[in-house]
């Protein structure tokens, strides 16, 4: 059965590679399907990131994803949560370049912080946050349809 995942191309990679990571993605047999161009504000942004609220690097993270225009993306595959993770790579383009040369953080990132794209980490995340983004869109999208 197929899944959806939200993936986000952050500020930093949206002028150079936005462009290159969407063909990516589309290479890789995802289905975009949804796609908008945003700026978070401080509060959507501390919202989408909660679960690292206690992190020491909570604030930078908030002021990173505010810098600039976001790409928000549902992709659909099957196994797409996962096979979202392997494409990006590790959060650390340092590991990433060692562990996964071809992957997209490797790739794009600059460091740990503006590290070029995010994915969700499972399923829950991944239905939760597609709802927080682009709201109630059809059953087929955010339920277990399909
Ligand atoms: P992402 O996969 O979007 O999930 C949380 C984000 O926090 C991560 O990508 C990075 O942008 C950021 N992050 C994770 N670890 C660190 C760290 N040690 N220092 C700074 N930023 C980090």
């Amino acid at each position: 059965p197929k899944q959806h995942t939200l993936a986000v191309i952050k500020p930093d990679a949206m002028n150079q590679h936005g462009e290159t990571i969407l063909e990516e993605i589309r290479g890789s047999g995802f289905s975009v399907t949804q796609l908008k161009e945003m700026v978070l504000s401080r509060e959507m942004a501390e919202e989408f990131y909660k679960e690292h609220r206690e992190k020491p690097f909570f604030s930078q993270l908030v002021e990173f994803m505010c810098r600039g225009p976001c790409m928000m993306l549902v992709l659909t595959k099957e196994n797409a949560v996962e096979e979202w993770r392997a494409t990006m790579g590790p959060s650390d383009p340092d590991q990433a370049k060692t562990i996964s040369p071809n992957s997209l953080r490797a790739r794009f990132a600059s460091d740990i912080l503006q590290n070029s794209v995010h994915g969700s980490s499972n399923q829950q995340h991944a239905e939760e946050k597609i709802r927080f983004i682009f709201g109630d869109i059809c059953a087929e999208v955010t339920g277990d349809g399909e």
